[in-house]
This record gives structure tokens, sequence and C-alpha cells, in this order.
């Protein structure tokens, strides 16, 4: 990164990594960099021991239930296909939103393009919220999987999971969350949010590398494996072993990035995810009233940065936000995401369609000065 370059573009991946992430890399890989549950070598048990541990540590930041139940994967999206397509048996019925990524709608939507599934989506309201009775209604005899994102990407609005958790677990439909923006701002909590699944990524806010996400899954949800291969267990059988994790973790395993996942985990301890969440709210409320003073912007819900992620959504009326982006890019070296974010139903609702918006999203290493200087463009590029 040049080093005056403002990176204002967190939600989609985390920048730059805290050194202790990067430096933790290097050297437990230079140590343990070997295919791990693959050899009886003492090296590979020692390899398979520390990921074990980081099952564990994974399994203890969402209170979740086993660690041979956290699954790893390449990222959020692997780990979502993974478990729609492994729980897609024909002719159930799904509900999901329409405040979800792609990494949700997409294999939801080849699934129901085949015939394979029913899908209703709920809607959100003005504000970016569902409402969980738009959940208790959809539920029907069929239904047997809700899977709702956390906090939407775009607009930043956190979901009443809590709620919606209950009314699944009175009426035993499996709940599966996305906490791909929310996971290391805010605490998630799978047994006490009744959740049988989450499925996270380890390159935004839990400041891990790219290339590594998972599932953390409830003891009895069972996902059969719906790719298959190498496991390191039960190799004699040309069948894909039953076991967990392997039964989801064909082929060899990304050490680098668990590695990198667990000091990014450790990280969030140290500083206290309470802290990261304050310090990047504070930038946020700061950002949105010094942009609110400004004419011709749209800022999209927002209104009560109550039960918000660190990242805002915005236009300049009549101006593409490309062009803004572009701009904000080549005369100011602020860096932030435009388009649809991957989210294209959002944004048809937020009648922003095709062009879709500009968005801002605050990280570990933004300062007020950051914020101070987004004003200062804007007022130069409305001038
Ligand atoms: C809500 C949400 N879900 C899923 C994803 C996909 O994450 P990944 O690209 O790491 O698979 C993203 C990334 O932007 C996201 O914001």
């Amino acid at each position: 990164m040049y080093p005056e370059t403002i990176y204002l573009d967190n939600a989609a991946t985390s920048f730059p990594k805290p050194p202790e992430v990067i430096h933790a890399m290097l050297e437990d890989y230079k140590r343990f960099g070997v295919s791990p549950g693959r050899g009886s070598y003492d090296l590979a048990v020692r390899a398979e021991e520390l990921v074990n541990g980081i099952r564990r540590q994974v399994t203890d930041f969402f209170s979740g239930y086993d660690p041979n139940r956290v699954i790893f994967s390449y990222n959020a999206t692997d780990a979502l296909n993974t478990l729609i397509l492994g729980l897609a048996e024909p002719g159930i019925h799904v509900i999901s939103s329409r405040l979800e990524h792609n990494s949700v709608l997409r294999p939801l939507h080849h699934l129901r393009e085949h015939g394979i599934i029913s899908l209703d989506l709920v809607p959100f309201d003005s504000q970016g919220f569902i409402d969980p009775d738009d959940v208790k209604k959809a539920i029907n005899p069929k239904t047997s999987l809700v899977i709702i994102n956390h906090a939407s990407n775009v607009m930043g609005t956190i979901q009443p999971v809590q709620e919606i958790g209950r009314i699944c677990h009175e009426q035993s439909v499996a709940f599966a969350i996305d906490v791909s923006q929310s996971a290391g701002i805010i605490p998630v909590d799978m047994k006490s949010w009744h959740v049988d699944a989450i499925a996270f990524t380890g390159h935004k806010s839990l400041l891990g590398p790219t290339g590594i996400g998972g599932l953390a899954l409830r003891d009895g949800l069972d996902i059969p494996a719906s790719r298959f291969g190498g496991t390191g267990v039960d190799s004699y059988s040309l069948f894909q072993t039953s076991d967990y994790p392997y039964r989801l973790e064909a082929g060899t395993i990304n050490v680098l990035g668990i590695i990198g996942l667990s000091a990014g985990l450790a990280h969030i301890s140290q500083v206290g995810i309470e802290n990261i969440y304050r310090h990047e709210m504070d930038l946020l409320n700061k950002l949105r009233d010094r942009l609110s003073a400004l004419k011709r912007l749209r800022l999209y819900c927002c209104d009560s940065l109550i039960n918000h992620l660190p990242l805002l959504t915005l236009n300049i009326e009549g101006m593409n936000p490309a062009d803004l982006g572009a701009i904000l890019d080549g005369d100011f070296n602020i860096s932030v995401r435009t388009g649809l974010h991957c989210a294209p139903l959002v944004h048809e609702d937020l009648g922003t369609t095709p062009h879709g918006s500009v968005r801002f999203s605050l990280g570990l290493f933004n300062t007020e000065e950051h914020i101070v200087a987004v004003e200062k463009a804007f007022k130069t590029i409305l001038e």
C-alpha cells in the first residue's frame, strides 16, 4: 500500500493485517507447514494437533458446540456451498432473505432453477431490517432450512437473529447464518441464539488472510458431502468418510490460512471485540455526521446506527457511483467499493440498480484523519 492511501474497503477484506498476524503466519508455517493428519511421522501429528487446537479456538470464539464440527474451507462462499448443496434434499423448502449476498442467493437460485428446492425470500424494511414474523409466516411443513445474512454488507444492518433462531428452534427447522460481515466486530453466540450452522470467512474482520473460511455446526445437524476426495481417514473405502470434520474437507487443508485465522482471532481477543466495535462505530458516527450535512448526498439506512456495522453506503445525486469511486481513488487516494456489492436484490429494493452505490467500510487501522479527508474530498467534488 502507498503510505498515503486511505483504505475504506474493509467489508471486502480487512487491510492491512495486524503485524502480529503476518508474523505468526511466517513463524508457525516455518515450523508446521506439512500436511496435517496425512502421515504418522511426528511433524504431521504435531501439525494435526495445531489445527485441532485452532478448531477449538474457533468453537470458543463462536460459542459453538464441538471442535470436530468446525470445517475449514476457502472462504464463506465455499462454506455456504458446502452447507446449502449438502442439505438440498429434493422437495425441501428453504427460507432466506432479499438481504443476501450472491454466495447464498446463487446456490439457492441454482437449486430452485433445477427444481430441487422451493424458495421464499423474506423482505427487509426501509431501514434495512428483516421482520422475524415474516420468517415465521413463511415456514411450511416442507421447510427444512432458514438461512439469513447476519449483517448486510450493503447497509450494515444487524439482523434480529436471536428472534429468528427462537422461531426456527420452536418449529424444528435448521437455522444457519452467514456471519461474513459481523464476525470479529460483534460477538456471535451459536448456542444461545439457537443457530445450527454458521458460515464465516477469515479475511474480513477476523483479520486473517484470504483463502480461509469455514463452517461451525451444531452436533446433530448432518451435512452430506457434496465433494469427494482424500481425507487421510478411511482411505481403503471408495465412499467419502462420514467422520467429521473430514467428510466435508476433501483435499489438503490450508494450513497457512488456518494459522493466520488463529492469529487473527487471538488479536481480536487481545484488543477486545467491544473495543474494536467502539473504535469503528465511533468513526462511522463521525463519517455519517460530517457527510449528512452535505447537499446532494443520499445516505442509505443509517438514520439510526443502533444494530449497525461500521459501514456506510451512499450516492451523490446525478453521479454514477463508479465515477465517484474512480475520483476518490484517482484524486484523493481513497479506496472504496462501488457497484452492487454482490447483493443485487438489496440494490433492486433500494432503487439503486443498475449502478449500485459507494460503500465506505471502516477497519481497525482507520483514524479520524481519514474521516476528515473523506469530508474534504466530498466538499471538493460537490463544488
Ligand atoms: C454477507 C457476505 N456473505 C458472503 C460473502 C462472501 O465472502 P467470501 O468472498 O470471503 O467468500 C461476503 C463477502 O463480501 C459477504 O459480505
